[in-house]
């Protein structure tokens, strides 16, 4: 398949998101901007698409989809949008957060994996709304990757996992967040986060409402065989060197990177650091992951593909911290790195 390309500001913007849009409605996929990640998208009211996405992706068919709509209220159409889900959408939608919901029977089994609830989202990106609003139906879509690579945060990243197997790819330049969004499911008594995301704890808390994180979220072991959310269980991000993280400040990544190269001399190690600590880095391949946990969430999915390009053959990192938007890192990470954690608990700081 040839896949179509257009750049957002490269020509007329209205005709190619309309052009995409009826793509979508005639059943091909479209790859477009998030403020999150890139989304592979397909008509959510479709059975036939939702098998495409999961055939151009490699996705496992029991792992469920999210459904984009263009504005909160239009959740009500595809699922039982009432009790806290208005107090969450006056809160944080459009925006980056992801709620599940029981399903209505109009969305395909096949989008939801066969599960009776389904996972809404209404993104703030203007050109995912508009896309959305110029197919006419909502859109299902998971990040636009190959499953098991890291989420893609620029056209580029989508190319290099779907060109070729998808109709369009939508380039909107870098997205503004870079990790996926925050979902959340509905308790009793308030939600609880499955996968935190750039709508933190500590926000949903500060407008009143009762949230809680699973466990999974900072114990990958802990998903089980029926997680929660089945994305729980599958290994996310894994670069194809291993990833070791390591607590207590850079003196101490310092050294356990220097001891991994004392024992393997000829290997190519490379370091997560922050842009202040590169010059103590010498001599390693130097993965620089910004000023603050914000710009190394906008950067980790391109340098876990970029420590892939550069064939490094082992990385370490820092251990992030567990609160905020840091919680979001931490949950990514620490599944990249398949737990491999070293002083966790130590109080060596620097
Ligand atoms: O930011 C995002 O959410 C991006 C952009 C494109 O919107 N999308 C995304 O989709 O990250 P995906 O498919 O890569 O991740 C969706 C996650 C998976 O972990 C999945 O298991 C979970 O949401 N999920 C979807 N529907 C669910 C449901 N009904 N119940 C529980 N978890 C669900
Ligand atoms: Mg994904």
């Amino acid at each position: 398949m040839n896949t179509k390309y257009y750049k957002i500001g490269s020509g007329d913007d209205a005709a190619a998101i309309a052009g995409a849009g009826e793509l979508i409605r005639r059943g091909e996929l479209v790859a477009f901007p998030t403020e999150t990640v890139y989304g592979l998208g397909g008509n959510a009211l479709s059975d036939e698409s939702a098998r495409k996405i999961y055939i151009a992706k490699g996705r496992p068919g029991d792992n469920p989809l999210i459904v984009h709509v263009a504005r909160p209220g239009d959740a009500a159409d595809f699922a039982e949008a009432d009790g806290i889900y208005s107090r969450l959408a006056e809160a944080f939608m459009p925006g980056p957060l992801t709620v599940i919901l029981p399903k209505k029977p109009n969305i395909p089994d096949s989008v939801t994996g066969g599960l009776s609830t389904v996972a809404i989202r209404c993104p703030s990106h203007p050109t995912a709304r508009a896309l959305i609003e110029a197919a006419g139906v909502p859109i299902a879509a998971p990040s636009a990757n190959l499953s098991g690579r890291p989420s893609p945060t620029s056209a580029a990243h989508v190319a290099e996992d779907l060109d070729g197997r998808i109709s369009m790819i939508i380039d909107g330049g870098d997205c503004e967040i870079g990790l996926e969004s925050t979902v959340i499911s509905v308790t009793a008594q308030g939600v609880t986060v499955l996968r935190p995301g750039a709508v933190t704890v500590e926000m949903l808390r500060s407008r009143g409402i009762a949230a809680d994180v699973a466990q999974a979220v900072t114990d990958p072991s802990k998903a089980g065989d029926k997680p929660a959310s089945p994305g729980m269980k599958y290994k996310h991000y894994a670069p194809r060197a291993p990833l070791t993280l390591v607590g207590g400040g850079a003196v101490r990544l310092l050294a356990v990177a220097r001891e991994a190269q004392t024992s393997s001399p000829d290997a190519r190690i490379a370091v997560m650091c922050r842009t202040g600590e590169t010059g103590m880095f010498d001599g390693f391949t130097v993965l620089d992951t910004g000023e603050s946990d914000a710009q190394y969430a906008k950067r980790l999915f391109a340098l876990l593909r970029r420590a892939d390009e550069l064939g490094v053959s082992a990385i370490f990192a820092h251990l992030p911290e567990k609160d905020g938007l840091s919680l979001a890192l931490y949950n990514r990470i620490i599944r990249s790195a398949g737990g491999n954690v070293i002083g966790a608990d130590d109080a060596l700081n620097d």
